[in-house]
């Protein structure tokens, strides 16, 4: 456990209409910071990702503890998919760390062009600057699906599922395909099928990806993460573009995966209905800070809650 320095101070930010137009302010909060849980499986500290003037994550600090299916929501544009994002090593934040099964994974101090626009709170608290590779992360036991579908399009469900198989090895598919001795190749196979089998797509494992109804496509999305063998699986907007009764179907599969494969799960989604059913409890972000922390009745009575819902956006 660090504590702030005596006399230091926590600066906060605070944005006007326009979203990254940065006035500056100042406040005295005593925070203790490193203190994990004994469960922790994910640690986000103070984190803060700024793009030049936008600060899309503003001093986020989260923890999910193993086995709980925590959601992300906040209005569009509130900073999840960032968040995700730098949890998965895609961005190195401007500044903060992130713990993953009570190891430091990142740890970020505002360095070179960042040291000159950061002020931000808990500035010069962070000493090391260690940031993981999204295949290491991935490597340790995290995966994630995207908002936006990626599955390889020329490939079909059974080739996308196994590809994401090869990526647990450290050769590149290509490589893997030509140098595996065939049983591993032949173990990998079976796991695919099996692995088909169990999220219900092995009817259409010879089908093109792009073939497949939306809903089957967020599907197969997750079946491509389950098969890096994660323990954290991060979703970003899994019900997105679903009918009511699709949702319905991804809210138990979502927890019949939990179950299966002893997964915890963190996801983003603006389906509120999936989200107060399925979450232990809820983090909710608008303009990049988190605004509420709880479970899901007391955060739908929240009134900072509502009144970022309702004050500006479309999501409900
Ligand atoms: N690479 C980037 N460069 C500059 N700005 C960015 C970048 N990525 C995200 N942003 C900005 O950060 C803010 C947060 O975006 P983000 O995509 O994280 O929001 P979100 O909460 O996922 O929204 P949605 O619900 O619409 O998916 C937005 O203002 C966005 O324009
Ligand atoms: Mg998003």
């Amino acid at each position: 456990m660090r504590l702030r320095n005596e006399g230091e101070h926590d600066h906060e930010y605070v944005t006007d209409s326009s979203r990254g137009d940065l006035t500056f302010m100042q406040e005295t909060t005593d925070i203790q910071i490193g203190e994990l849980s004994p469960n922790s499986v994910l640690k986000v500290e103070n984190i803060t990702m700024q793009f030049g003037g936008v600060v899309a994550v503003n001093n986020l600090n989260m923890e999910v503890n193993r086995g709980e299916i925590v959601a992300l929501i906040g209005p569009n544009g509130a900073g999840k998919t960032t968040a995700f994002n730098v949890i998965t090593g895609v961005y190195e934040p401007t500044n903060g760390a992130i713990y993953y099964n009570k190891k430091l994974i990142v740890e970020n101090k505002p360095r070179g062009k960042m040291k000159k626009y950061y002020s931000g709170q808990n500035a010069g608290l962070y000493y090391k600057s260690i940031s993981k590779t999204p295949d290491k992360i991935t490597a340790l036991g995290m995966a994630r699906t995207f908002q936006n579908i990626r599955l390889f399009k020329s490939m079909t469900v059974f080739e996308n599922v196994l590809t994401a198989m090869h990526v647990r090895r450290t050769s590149n598919f290509f490589t893997a395909m030509l140098h595996l001795n065939f049983s591993e190749e032949k173990k990998m196979r079976e796991e695919t099928a099996s692995l088909l089998e169990l999220v219900g797509l092995s009817d259409v494992k010879d089908d093109l990806a792009t073939s497949l109804p939306y809903g089957k496509q967020r599907k197969l999305e997750i079946a491509r993460a389950l098969a890096t063998h994660p323990k954290l699986l991060l979703l970003d907007e899994p019900a997105a573009g679903m009918n009511p009764q699709e949702t319905e179907e991804l809210t138990q599969f979502i927890r019949y995966i939990r179950e299966k494969f002893d997964l915890t799960v963190l996801l983003i989604e603006h389906h509120m209905n999936l989200v107060m059913d399925i979450s232990d409890r809820i983090y909710v972000i608008d303009f990049g800070r988190l605004i509420a922390e709880g479970n899901p009745e007391d955060i739908q009575k929240n009134p900072k809650v509502i009144e970022a819902y309702l004050g500006g956006s479309d999501n409900g």
